[in-house]
């Protein structure tokens, strides 16, 4: 079964389509938004590799030409050097404004190719394939696109909204369950930020979801975007609701920071599993929520095999003020002060600004121990 979830954005509006077998009917569903046939495909080369034929086949079907640029799988690419790489590619097609790219792969694929998309001859139409589990529930979804430099994660970008988002369920099966794994502290997000109900749903199906099981996959999908699409809605340029989003974000952001990005290191989706822990032990330690959900949280992230705590994420050895130094570079910070996504319950995070540094250092200091 495939559903379409509408991202309501005026002009701008788009659909998610989330279904088994979507690669199969790509050409289909693309051909009515290209002025000519043709598409330029960014892909990650591991995943065109495992997956391109059945795209390529589908497009060939729809009459679509295309030409491929395949950029190394990993954060590495999602930097000044390899946005270089893939605007000159992308130049060398002679693309008009009116064409199309597609961003096939992950969530570094998204976030590189929707940039590069947006810049070139400023601005043509990008369309998102994510074929992770979390480039589907979050990074495919809203229009955020980013590289990486070296002061953080995600520093220079733009939003830019695709046309269509594709989020194929069969393209999963292929997945290690180490992403699968990473992409379901997303969905475990979108509950722990504003729906409690699906967290409890999560506690009670992570196991048979992340065995692969479709339907419950589809479901905690489906409802991830759906939660999404409803945020980005109401604040698509992140100036209130959607900061929701980066409940956990801040620390994850700082465990990636301290290894360069590093995906062989740390997931993304890793660090934000114990950033999520992190940012309820910190609402706990203010006295916002009890020490009873916060285990409940911890115990959750567990179950679906991820740290909880930073003495097991990785090597466990980190750095605190390494860590804390790469917080103060967060985006959302203001005249000094941290900006932070707390918890005042399960199901209902709000954005506190001007939290004491001190008081965030300190913390860091003693959670690193635990
Ligand atoms: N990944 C958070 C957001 O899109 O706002």
């Amino acid at each position: 079964m495939t559903e379409s979830i509408a991202v309501g954005l005026g002009q701008r509006m788009y659909d998610v389509h989330l279904g088994a077998g979507m690669l199969a009917q790509a050409g289909t569903l693309l051909r009515p938004l290209l002025k000519r046939p043709r598409l330029a495909i960014v892909a990650d080369a591991t995943v065109w590799n495992l997956h391109g034929e059945m795209f390529a086949h589908s497009l060939h079907k729809a009459g679509i030409a295309y030409n491929v640029i395949e950029i190394p799988p990993g954060e590495a690419s999602k930097s000044f050097v390899g946005l270089e790489h893939v605007i000159e590619a992308l130049l060398q097609l002679k693309l008009e404004r009116a064409d199309m790219i597609i961003a096939f792969g992950g969530g570094v694929t998204g976030d590189l190719t929707g940039f590069a998309a947006g810049v070139i001859k400023r601005g043509i139409d990008f369309v998102q394939i994510p074929t992770t589990l979390l480039a589907q529930v979050d990074s495919s979804v809203g229009g955020k696109t980013a590289i990486n430099t070296a002061a953080g994660k995600n520093l220079v970008g733009l939003f830019w909204q695709p046309r269509m988002v594709l989020a194929d369920l069969d393209v999963l099966a292929t997945l290690p369950d180490r992403d699968r794994r990473a992409g379901w502290s997303e969905i475990l997000k979108i509950g722990l930020l504003g729906d409690r109900a699906f967290f409890d749903w999560c506690r009670a199906h992570t196991t048979a979801a992340l065995a692969g099981d479709q339907p419950r996959l589809a479901y905690a999908i489906g409802q991830s975007i759906r939660a999404k699409a409803r945020i980005v809605e109401q604040d698509e340029k992140e100036v209130g609701v959607r900061a929701l989003l980066n409940l956990g974000h801040s620390f994850a952001h700082a465990f990636e920071t301290c290894v360069g990005f590093d995906e062989a290191i740390v997931r993304h989706g890793e660090a934000v599993g114990c950033g999520l822990a992190m940012a309820f032990r910190f609402s706990a330690q203010l006295g916002l929520i009890a020490q009873q959900d916060v285990h409940l949280v911890e115990q959750a992230i567990e179950a679906s095999g991820l740290a909880a705590f930073p003495a097991n994420l990785a090597s466990g050895a980190w750095d605190p003020l390494a860590l804390f130094e790469a917080m103060t570079h967060d985006k959302k910070n203001e005249n000094g002060a941290l900006t932070l996504v707390l918890v005042r319950a399960i199901g209902e995070a709000f954005v506190q600004k001007g939290v004491d540094s001190n008081t965030v250092q300190a913390f860091i200091q003693e959670d690193v121990k635990r």
